[in-house]
């Protein structure tokens, strides 16, 4: 008989003890062990002595390669992140707030595959097969060969995984299966590693595509282990506004592709559709009168540019100490800004409040974004507007210096597809030759606000 051990696990953390802790000394969480039983018996292919018997050093010159073979979702924005399409046999983990669309375009992606003749099984483990229908038929997804499995036990999962032989999985959500070997409950950070292990040796040895869905925490961390992003081939985060219809599929871990890419779409009544002019979205809101207070960035996510729009509101503080408010750009970021434009360029700030906003509800934590919460600082504060047909990139040092930044000409393309003329770029970028749009280089912070700003009219 196998000799069975237990231990106690953090829940929040994965910090092993032998007993049972109030508290944690890794995390300082209350009440978050759990006991986890473990067996001896050793697996199969190992021999006595330990030594697994599988594999044996290769020359790397001597491996054979068989290309990997990649089938697109037909869901552009999608394919891009993933770096051309799904590579059959990997592991993609989607991961995102509740009721973000993680589910939707699982959905969508199951039929667009299924509509190229693969075989489809997805366990739905939160909703039922009737609230799966529903909304198949909203989003239109008739295809056939998409089997519905309202299923929790892993075990289970496994055996109509082999009666079945699909070409791909989606596990909606990992978070919410649990295998029998493991006797924490499902969501417990030993379930979640045990799980996702179990799904990892089906996907490789039976070259199966799994899609898991995965929750996220309170701090928008993919819930459960670290351990679960090191093992699947492909991490997805799914972003977006709640009071926006706009979403952002980000790649943050892709082994068979390009990370930081993002896919836009957006959520309407028969799911997401794709967004392929972002900049519409962004800016349509946008009045096309200079406003004191306001200019656009052109800002890079993953390898696309994207152009928005800042706002700042600068008033005479009621407050013994004035409010200092950042959405959507770094909060220290802003006070350095903020202390740059006192000592560099003598604004003085120090009784005012500072509200600054990104438009469109999109986080900006690129630095080139600098030069454009300056100027909407400084052009509210002093009352005078930049152009409404400039854009305006750069980052700002502590000494006041313009440094230049990354992908200026793919900056610069954009913003003259979407119709400015002027662009104001860090000096050191200045090389830069387009002939569509006004070039203007600047050195520091202080000849950027002479050079875009002119009084309101
Ligand atoms: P869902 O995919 O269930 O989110 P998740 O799986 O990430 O929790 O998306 C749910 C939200 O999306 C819900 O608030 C309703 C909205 N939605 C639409 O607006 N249109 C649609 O066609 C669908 C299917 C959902
Ligand atoms: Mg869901």
């Amino acid at each position: 008989m196998a000799k069975v051990k237990s231990k106690w696990v953090c829940q929040n953390c994965g910090y092993e003890s032998a007993g049972y802790l109030g508290k944690c000394p890794e995390c300082s969480s209350w009440g978050s062990f759990c006991e986890e039983v473990q067996s001896d018996l050793k697996p199969q292919n190992i021999s006595p002595q330990g030594i697994v018997n599988d594999f044996k050093p290769e020359l790397i010159s001597d491996i054979k390669i068989g290309s990997e073979i990649r089938v697109s979702t037909n869901i552009f924005e999608f394919d891009r992140i993933l770096g051309g399409g799904l590579v059959q046999g990997s592991i993609v983990l989607i991961a995102g707030d509740p009721g973000i669309g993680k589910s939707t375009i699982l959905l969508q992606t199951s039929g667009q595959l299924a509509a190229q003749g693969q075989k489809i099984l997805y366990v739905t483990a939160e909703e039922s097969a009737g609230q799966l229908k529903l909304r198949a038929d909203r989003l239109g997804v008739k295809e056939n060969n998409i089997y519905i499995y309202p299923q929790t036990n892993l075990e289970s999962i496994r055996a109509q995984i082999d009666e079945l032989q699909p070409d791909t999985v989606v596990i909606d959500s990992i978070q919410a299966i649990y295998s029998q070997t493991v006797s924490s409950s499902a969501g417990s950070v030993s379930q979640i590693r045990e799980c996702c292990n179990i799904l990892m040796q089906i996907a490789k040895t039976k070259n199966i595509t799994m899609l898991i869905i995965g929750h996220v925490t309170k701090d928008g961390n993919i819930a459960g282990p670290k351990i679960l992003e090191h093992m699947v081939d492909v991490v997805v985060s799914f972003e977006g506004d709640k009071y926006k219809s706009y979403r952002m599929l980000r790649s943050m871990k892709n082994r068979f592709g390009n990370t930081s890419e993002v896919g836009i779409f957006e959520m309407g009544s028969n799911g997401l559709k794709e967004v392929k002019n972002p900049n519409e979205l962004f800016l349509n809101e946008r009045s096309q009168e200079a406003i004191p207070g306001t200019a656009i960035i052109v800002t890079n996510e993953g390898t696309r540019p994207l152009l928005v729009e800042i706002q700042a509101l600068v008033g005479a503080t009621p407050y013994p100490s004035p409010r200092r408010v950042a959405n959507g750009v770094d909060f220290g970021r802003l006070l350095q800004i903020l202390a740059v434009l006192e000592k560099r360029v003598g604004l003085n700030l120090s009784k005012q409040d500072v509200y600054v906003n990104v438009m469109g509800g999109i986080d900006v934590d690129e630095p080139s974004a600098d030069l454009g919460i300056a100027l909407a600082i400084a052009t509210c504060a002093r009352d005078v507007v930049v152009d409404s047909q400039t854009v305006i990139i750069g980052e700002i040092g502590l000494s006041g210096e313009i440094h230049p930044v990354n992908n200026i000409d793919k900056r610069l393309n954009e913003a003259v597809m979407s119709g400015f003329k002027k662009a104001i770029v860090p000096y050191a970028n200045k090389d830069v030759i387009h002939n569509k749009i006004q070039i203007v280089p600047v050195k520091r912070l202080i000849d950027a606000i002479s050079a875009c700003i002119s009084p309101q009219s």
